[in-house]
Parts: structure tokens; C-alpha cells; sequence
């Protein structure tokens, strides 16, 4: 065992966080903890974890589980790809007969790449593969003063290198949970404590006083700016609700009739539009209510703008092509992205 694995053993026995995934080596456990912290906090993963394996105890309930349901169960967390691959992985484990044992074949389930795959292998099997995440590189850039970009495909591979041969094979999983919390609690991405830091002493970047130069990044995340404009239609006591196609963002996830713009516009302007008219078509509108405007929401590449204004029709049996009319009351079974969550909760907020 090297200087380094044993110093990060003993923090993490002292420091490391007692998670309810760390109790467990049931790999279908394991699996799910693994992929929503692929893209989520700690903090915040922790409780769709436990509502999660509650309601799916197991790969066979996750398997006969509706598409709605799983998302329901994931609504708020984000990133959804992660969630429908899931659901479409249990279907994969559940026709093969069992969990997949070999690395290689844990790689071929739907939404496990290299990180999910060593990290299942690691925890539940003890084989000797190094997990690869934000905060590996993190760690061992500031540790080995490693400058090569960790968005690059070459870089990618040298971190890779680098994770696997500065791996403790006789204890891959505690060096594995060890070194991400290391990289959570303590050699965090800005103005980590470095005073109270058992590897300082050996840690390049530090002695160096470069630590927030690592890690290095070629480029900058391209994020694009996005207005969206809901229409919370109400037609006695019914909505209208559509499900969110393929190729953009909350694939298969519910929301309200929408508009996009390229840029802001004002409401007369938005209710002039050619795509507001064709939404409502000859429908009498008999009340709108602006619900909320100038709400930002950040995801990882956009930042969207959004607004929701309330249109009361006046013919409660007035049908929206491509819409389902549902009962309002029905609306909570349906999985939406937390914008919409957000704009429903204030509708439903009496008017004063
Ligand atoms: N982030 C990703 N996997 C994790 C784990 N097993 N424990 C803590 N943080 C994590």
C-alpha cells in the first residue's frame, strides 16, 4: 500500500460519511445509489435514494414498473436520460436472469459507462477497478500536479492511467469510497481548507500554491440561453398537458402548452404571436392571468427564461389538438420537470 492510499484510508475512517449505499452489497442497490450521484450531491441524492429502493425494492418491481412511474419517482432530481436508462437496464437484467458480474458486461447496461461500471465492480464484487469522477480528478491533479485537461479525450485517458495505478488493489472499494470523499469534504473545487489536509505535505499543487489551477480544463461549458412561455390552459375544471418528445431536454416528461421565443417579448407581443394563435386556434379565451415571468432556471448547458401566464377558455368542452385534457386534480401523477412543479404550485395558490 502507498503513502497516499494508506493517509487516505485512515481520514476516510475518520471523516468518511456513514450512506445508507454503503451498508448494502446488493448490486441492484449499489447500481441505483451510483447512478443518481452520477450528476447529483450527496445532500440532495440521498433522499431519492431511500424513496427509490422503497418504492423499487428490487430489479424485478424496477422492471414492471410504467415508464410514469419511474419518472415520478426521479421528478426534481434532473439529468432524466439517467432514469429511463434505468428503467430500461432492469429490463436487460431481468431477461438475462441476474445482476452481470464482469466489468465488461456491467459496461453494456443501458446508462453504465466506465465511472457507474468500476464503481459497481468495486463496491459489490471487490475487483480492482479505479472509479474516475469530478472528484478523482480533482484529487489526484492537485496531488500528482497533473496539468493535462480532464475534458479531453487524451487527457481522460492519462487521468484513467493514473487512477489505476495509484489504486489500492488489496482494498479497491474502501480506496475507492475514500477517495470521493475525500474530494467531497475535504480537497474541495474552491478554497479548500488545506491547513487541516493530511496529504498537503506531499501534494504537488499545494506545494506549488497552484491548488485552484487544478484541475485544468480546455474549454469553457457552452451554455445557450432558452425563453420558454407556458400556457396553463384551463377549460372548467380540466388542464391540457402534452409529453415532451426526443432530442431535446425532459424527454418524456409532462408540461403545459408551450411557446418559445428566440429572444424575451413582452405580452402583447407573446399573444400575437403566429404560434400563440395557432395553439388556441378559434377558441374564446375568457381570462388570462400572468402566473409568473422572468424565472430562470439553470441546467448544465442552458439557461432557460421562463414565463406562465393562466388562459381561461370559455368553452369548458374546448379540446386542444396534441394536448391530453386531464382533471386538474389528476395532474400530480404526472412526471414534470421542476419548472412546471414550481408554476403549478402557484396556480394552485388562491387568488387574492
Ligand atoms: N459520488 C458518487 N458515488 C459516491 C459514493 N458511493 N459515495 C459518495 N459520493 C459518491
Amino acid at each position: 500500500m502507498s503513502g497516499f492510499s494508506e493517509t487516505l484510508l485512515s481520514w476516510y475512517r475518520e471523516h468518511g460519511r456513514d450512506l445508507p449505499w454503503r451498508d448494502t452489497d446488493d448490486p441492484y442497490r449499489i447500481w441505483v445509489s451510483e447512478v443518481i450521484l452520477q450528476q447529483t450531491r450527496v445532500a440532495q441524492g440521498y433522499d431519492y435514494y431511500r424513496r427509490f429502493v422503497a418504492r423499487f425494492p428490487d430489479v424485478e418491481s424496477l422492471a414492471g414498473a410504467g415508464e410514469d412511474e419511474v419518472m415520478k419517482c426521479w421528478q426534481g432530481l434532473g439529468y432524466y436520460s439517467r432514469a429511463r436508462n434505468l428503467h430500461a437496464a432492469a429490463r436487460q437484467i431481468v431477461e438475462r436472469g441476474a445482476f452481470p458480474t464482469e466489468l465488461e458486461e456491467v459496461k453494456a447496461l443501458k446508462g453504465v459507462g466506465d465511472y457507474t461500471a468500476a464503481a459497481i465492480c468495486s463496491f459489490v464484487y471487490g475487483q480492482p477497478c479505479a472509479v474516475v469522477d469530478g472528484n478523482v480528478y480533482r484529487v489526484l491533479s492537485r496531488y500528482l500536479g497533473v496539468d493535462e485537461a480532464v475534458d479531453t479525450g487524451a487527457g481522460k485517458k492519462v487521468f484513467a492511467a493514473l487512477a489505476d495505478e495509484m489504486l489500492d488493489r488489496e482494498r479497491p472499494a474502501e480506496y475507492n469510497q475514500a477517495i470521493m470523499d475525500f474530494g467531497a469534504l475535504q480537497c474541495v473545487p474552491s478554497s479548500p481548507d488545506c491547513s487541516v489536509c493530511p496529504l498537503s505535505d506531499s501534494c504537488a499543487a499545494f506545494r506549488k500554491g497552484m491548488v485552484e489551477a487544478f484541475p485544468r480544463k480546455a474549454r469553457k461549458t457552452k451554455v445557450t440561453e432558452r425563453h420558454f412561455h407556458y400556457m396553463y390552459v384551463c377549460a372548467g375544471a380540466y388542464t391540457f398537458i402534452r409529453r415532451r418528445g426526443p432530442g431535446d431536454i425532459w424527454q418524456n416528461l409532462y408540461e403545459f402548452p408551450l411557446i418559445e421565443t428566440s429572444g424575451e417579448v413582452e405580452e402583447e407581443a407573446l399573444f400575437s404571436l403566429p404560434d400563440f394563435r395557432s395553439l388556441f386556434g378559434s377558441q374564446r379565451i375568457s381570462s388570462v392571468r400572468l402566473i409568473e415571468r422572468g424565472v430562470k432556471h439553470v441546467l448544465s448547458h442552458r439557461v432557460i427564461y421562463a414565463s406562465c401566464h393562466e388562459i381561461k377558455l370559455s368553452d369548458e368542452e374546448a379540446q386542444m389538438p396534441g394536448f391530453r385534457k386531464i382533471p386538474v386534480e389528476a395532474f400530480d401523477k404526472f412526471p414534470v420537470s421542476r419548472l412546471i412543479s414550481r408554476f403549478f404550485s402557484i396556480v394552485l395558490k388562491p387568488e387574492i
